[in-house]
This record gives C-alpha cells, structure tokens and sequence, in this order.
C-alpha cells in the first residue's frame, strides 16, 4: 500500500503541508506604500518606522531628488523586513513609541499611514485601547507584505503592501506601479495577486510588484524550492519523531469505519438528527447555502482586517450574517459533487462541543460558515503571545472533557460515524464561557472524496499522528485518541506537540516520548511536576495533573487497541474533574492493562 520509493518525497511535502504553516520564513524585504501627509516628513517617518532616512531615499530616488526635503500627498516607497510571524503569515512589527495623546486611531490612520489598522493594533497589542499608556512604551505595529506567488509569476519577488485610498482603481493602481506592461496586462497581474479584492473600495491592502534600488523587479527567490528548512534538517527531525510521523493519503476510502453518504439523500439527513441524543434541537433545520455576495458583504469583500486565522485548508474570517456572529473558512480548494452531499450532513450535527457548521458556500472557490467562538483556540490560550492569563487547571480538566465529549459524539452517536483525524489545540475552540468545542470535523472527507486540483493530500498534523497511521494510513478513532492525548499532554505542560530544543528543529522531540521518558520513571512525580505548565504556578493539585498525565499515556500507547475509547475517556475525565477524592478508575475501564497504567502501576 505504501510505496516506499516514494517515502522521502512524501516526507518533505508532509511537513509543510502538516505544520500547517501559512508561512515558513519571510523574504527578507518588502515595501510599505506610505502616503506622504501634510507635516510629515522624512525624519518623521525615518523615526516612526526605524529605516534610516538614506535608505528610505535609495528606492525613491526619482521622487525624492532631496533628502531635505519631501513633497507631501505623494506616495512613496518604505523598505521593511518580511519576516514570517508565528509560522502564520508574512509581516512586520514596527515598534512605535508612545507619546501623549496618542490613539489608535491616529497611529494607524496617520502616523503608519493606513499601512496596519485599529483592528491589527488591539490584536497585536495588551493595552485597553481606549485608555492606551502615554510613556515610553512600545507598541507593536504589524505591517502584512508579501513575497509573491509561484502560481502567478515567478518575475516578482519584491512587493509593495499598498493600501488603497479613495479614488484609487485596479487601472489606477496598475499605472502607479509602473509594470512595464500595458495597463490591460498589469491590471490582470495584479488581480491575480490579490484575488477578489475590489481595487476601487478606497479602503484595505493590496500587494503590487516592487522595484529594488537599482529600479528592476527582482524575480522570486528559491521559486519551487522547500524555502526554509534544510533537508538534513528534516531528516533530522523525522529520526527523532521516530518516523512515524508521516502519512501519504492515498484516495481510498476507509469503507469499514466511515459510511459513505450517498449524495443528496434526504432520509440520511434525517437519520443523523434521528441518531443525535443530543441535538440541540432548534437549529436543525437551517442548512444555509449563502451567496458568494453576502459573505462578500460581511467581510469588506474578504479584507485582511477580517481575517481571524490561517490553517492549512485556508484563511479565516470574521463576519456578521444574518444576525448571528460567524467565522468564513475560505478553502484553497473546490468542493466536489461528492462533498456538497457531505456538507448538507454536516450542517445536521450539532453539539455542544462541536463548533456548528452553519451553512456554505460554493460560488468561485468553496467557503464554509461555522458559529463564531470567541475566545480563540486552545493552542493560542496555552502558549500565545502572553496578552491572555493562564487557563488555570479547572478549567484545563473542563476544556479537555469537553473536547472529549465533542469526539466521543462524532465517533459513536452520528451517522455516518465520523473520525476526526486531525485532533490537535489548534482544533480545539474556547467559547465564552471557557467550553472547549471540537472544529473542523468532517473536513478530512473534502480531500478524500477526491477534488481533482488535489489527488493527495496528506491529513493530520505532525506530532499528533499515531505510528499506525503514519505509517500505514491505518484509521480508526483510536487515530483521534491519540491526538487527544497529546492535547491533554500540551494541556499540562503548554508545550508544543513537536518540543523544539534550542529552536533547533534537528534537537526536537516529539511531546509524547518527553512525558513517557517521565512517566516511566519508578518514582514520576518530581520530574512530572518539572514538565507542568510553569504558568499554573503552585496553583494544581499534583495528584490530579498525575491522573491526567497518566490517561494522556494510555492514550498515546503504540497499540490502538490498548487504548481507550472516547467513551471511557469522557467516563475518566468527568471523575477527575468533579472529584477531588481518589477516583475509582478500574470501574471506568474495560481494559486490564489500562486500569493498570492509570494507577500508575
Ligand atoms: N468558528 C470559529 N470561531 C472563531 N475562530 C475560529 C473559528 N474557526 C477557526 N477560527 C480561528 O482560525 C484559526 C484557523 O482555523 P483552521 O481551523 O482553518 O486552522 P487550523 O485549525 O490551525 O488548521 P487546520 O486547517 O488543519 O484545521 C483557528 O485556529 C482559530 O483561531
Ligand atoms: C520634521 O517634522 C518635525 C515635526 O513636525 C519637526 O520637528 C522637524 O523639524 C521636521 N524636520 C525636518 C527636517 O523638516
Ligand atoms: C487612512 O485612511 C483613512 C480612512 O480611509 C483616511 O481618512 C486617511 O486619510 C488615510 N491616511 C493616509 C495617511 O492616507
Ligand atoms: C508586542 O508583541 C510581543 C510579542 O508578541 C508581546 O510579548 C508584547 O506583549 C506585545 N506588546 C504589547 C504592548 O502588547
Ligand atoms: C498614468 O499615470 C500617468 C502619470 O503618472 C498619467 O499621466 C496618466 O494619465 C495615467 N494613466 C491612467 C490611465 O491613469
Ligand atoms: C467596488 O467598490 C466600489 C466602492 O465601494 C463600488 O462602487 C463598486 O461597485 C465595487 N465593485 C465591485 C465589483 O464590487
């Protein structure tokens, strides 16, 4: 089933495509289109972007002829690094000191010259923004660029982040650019970069091609290489991982465990909701086909200030519909025949702990519409920038028997049972009550029953693959409870799935075998309570981190079969999270060797 000829090839897509990163390094430079207002001036914006003044000079030398002096209402060019941050997209933080009087309004507006908005600077910064420090402090300005596109043109590697002003159109924009094209040609061009954008809105960013200081369009760099990461570097880690990590999707279905759908069949969309104990009832009956226009509409025709998220099938975005606050996957990819069917299924699963499908859209590229949930996702709350307080350990117990709950649903209660396969923090949403809910399930389906512009495409995410899986594209649910336990890992020590040892990707280690090298230890405790999150402080009950860590092992046993069902899983977490008393686990499982590892012997 696995060709092994094809293992090293597979292994250098996988990672990209599994860590999911929108980005895996910048380019090095970009330009921001800054728009030269009355009592600026050069020493101003040297000063608020930190580009000496000679250098601003060097890529606008026709428009600046003097360094002493600039004319205003006139756009020029900033040099800027682009970097890749957070492994989610492709910016830059300025850091601009504060001074009295200062809002945000008038940073993003004015002193960055719409280049990042009001939205960005409360996203990327703690402070209240209506009542923002006036001393020294720093606040990050995030600039977005880009570093081209393969797909488009391989002759464009520097880009200006433009952002539109009223009267500017794509002709507008295109002449502006200079392209050495007809204005036909550059108009084309440049919509292709920046697909469905409205050149005429008078408001957000765009990317146009950019002239280095010797005036030329230098071409992308690397075009069709693996930018970033050494080969040895992933060879490296992939002996760490065990090789194990890595799994090639053929496009075969797994016909024993998931059913398939027949298409539009209304009697299998009745017997999913005949088959949920715990439909939530009231909104069965709205399956949403929304127009490409409205969610348009909703999101400033897909505005980079709407977007919430990057994850490997696409953007996120925000967006008001119909009353009701939602998120917009926009997919990178188009929804088969096949996968509508599933889609119609799909928006009749509701749970608690499942974020709600809330409808779609299939005009241009496939969009899907989920409820909105407010408090990001797991993996921020463990380990984002700082600007949230620590989950404290409750509510960590709460958020991993909800997210329990939500799988244990999908494997046991709909029809078609559904496995996740791609379990991991990222997936796991916080609501504003601190509920965890399961998102992106039934999502594996849309690459498996097969889009023609993706013959393979790899499912799950590294570090959270079982050996079986990876190593044979064996699936079943046990697939998801190893995930699970890898989250419930990450849940007590906020690392990541993948542990990088001094950021060397060739040093890191896989978090599973960090805690088993514990855990297997004759006396665990002291070396456990070092893995705790150091953020919960003193603030724990050692015996309880303990239970779970020892339910995140027996989770994460090499053999499916020895791990536990979602079921017992949900069964053992309920205890641990209502009970401060020693709790009776061998009642709770089926299986000897379990009871065993629970209890630590
Ligand atoms: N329904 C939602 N409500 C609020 N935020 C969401 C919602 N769905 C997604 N997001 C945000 O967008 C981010 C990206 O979501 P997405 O599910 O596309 O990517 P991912 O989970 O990182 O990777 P994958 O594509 O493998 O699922 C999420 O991590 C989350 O922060
Ligand atoms: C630039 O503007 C600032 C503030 O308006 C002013 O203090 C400074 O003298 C100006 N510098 C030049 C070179 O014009
Ligand atoms: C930034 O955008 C706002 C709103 O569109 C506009 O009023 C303002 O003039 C712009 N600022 C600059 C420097 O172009
Ligand atoms: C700016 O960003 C950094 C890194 O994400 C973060 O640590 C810092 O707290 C942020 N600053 C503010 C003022 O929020
Ligand atoms: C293009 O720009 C030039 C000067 O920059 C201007 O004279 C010309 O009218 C513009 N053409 C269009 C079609 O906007
Ligand atoms: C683009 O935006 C302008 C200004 O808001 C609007 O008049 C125009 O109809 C929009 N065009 C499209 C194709 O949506």
């Amino acid at each position: 089933m696995f060709s092994v000829s094809c293992f090293g090839l597979l292994i250098l897509s996988s990672v990209f495509v599994s860590v999911h990163s929108e980005c895996s390094r910048g380019c090095g430079l970009a330009l921001g289109s800054y728009y030269v207002w009355p009592e600026s001036n050069l020493t101003i914006i040297s000063d608020f972007t930190n580009i000496r003044i000679e250098e601003i000079v060097s890529y606008n030398k026709q428009l600046i002829p003097n360094q002493n002096s600039v004319q205003s209402d006139i756009r020029i060019n900033i040099p800027f690094p682009c970097d890749c941050i957070n492994g989610e997209f492709l910016g830059h933080v300025f850091k601009y000191s504060l001074r009295s009087g200062d809002t945000y309004d008038r940073i993003a507006n004015l002193y960055y010259s719409n280049l990042t908005t009001v939205e960005w600077l409360k996203r990327f910064n703690t402070f209240d923004p209506n009542n923002i420090p006036d001393t020294n402090e720093k606040l990050n300005v995030t600039v977005s660029c880009s570093c081209g596109s393969d797909a488009v043109s391989k002759e464009y590697g520097l880009f200006v982040t433009f952002p539109l002003r009223v009267g500017d159109s794509l002709v507008s924009v295109a002449n502006q650019s200079n392209l050495n094209l007809d204005l036909g040609a550059g108009s084309t061009l440049l919509q292709s970069y920046n697909p469905g954008v409205n050149f005429s809105a008078g408001r957000g960013i765009v990317y146009v091609p950019g002239r280095d200081k010797t005036g030329r369009f230098p071409p992308i760099k690397n075009s069709g290489g693996i930018a970033g990461i050494s080969v040895a570097a992933i060879a490296g880690l992939l002996l760490f991982a065990g090789c194990f990590y890595v799994v090639y999707y053929r496009k075969r279905r797994v016909a024993k465990i998931e059913l398939s759908p027949a298409a539009e069949d209304q009697s299998i969309q009745d017997s999913t909701v005949a088959a949920s104990p715990r439909l939530t009832g009231i909104t069965v009956d709205k399956s949403v086909e929304f127009s490409y226009e409205e969610l348009a509409k909703a999101t400033n025709d897909f505005n980079i200030s709407f977007k919430i998220g990057q994850g490997g099938f696409g953007a996120v975005y925000y967006a008001e519909l119909r009353g009701e606050k939602a998120a917009i996957k926009k997919m990178d990819m188009q929804a088969s025949r096949e996968f509508l069917a599933e889609l119609k299924v799909l928006t009749h699963v509701h749970h608690l702990n499942l974020v709600r499908l809330i409808g779609y859209c299939v005009e241009g590229s496939l969009f899907l519409v989920y409820e909105y949930i407010e408090n990001g996702n797991l993996s921020e709350h463990l380990r984002g920038s700082g600007d949230r307080p620590p989950l404290s350990w409750p509510v960590r117990v709460q958020i991993a028997l909800d997210s329990a709950r939500g799988l244990e649903y999908i494997h046991e209660h709909t029809v078609p049972v559904y496995i996740h396969r791609d379990i991991k923090s990222a997936n796991i949403l916080i609501d504003k009550n601190f509920h965890g809910k399961v998102a992106d399930f039934g999502l594996t389906k849309l690459t498996e029953v097969g889009s023609t512009s993706m013959p393979t495409r790899l499912v799950g995410t590294f570090g959270y693959m079982p050996p079986e899986y990876a190593q044979y594209g064996d699936v079943s649910p046990k697939v998801d409870v190893y995930a699970f336990g890898v989250v419930l890992y990450e849940l007590i020590s906020a690392k990541d799935a993948i542990v990088k040892a001094n950021g060397s990707m060739t040093e890191s280690k896989g978090l599973v075998a960090l805690f088993e090298e514990v855990l297997n230890q004759p006396t665990p405790k002291d070396d456990l309570t070092k893995l705790v999150d150091p953020r919960l402080g003193d603030s724990y009950l050692v015996d309880s981190v303990r239970k779970m860590a020892q339910l995140a092992k027996a989770c994460t046993q090499e053999n499916p079969q020895l791990r536990p069902s979602m079921r017992s899983i949900v069964v053992a977490l309920m205890t641990l999270s209502s009970s401060t008393e020693d709790w009776d686990i061998g009642s709770f499982y089926e299986n000897h060797a379990l009871v065993n590892l629970m209890s630590g012997r």
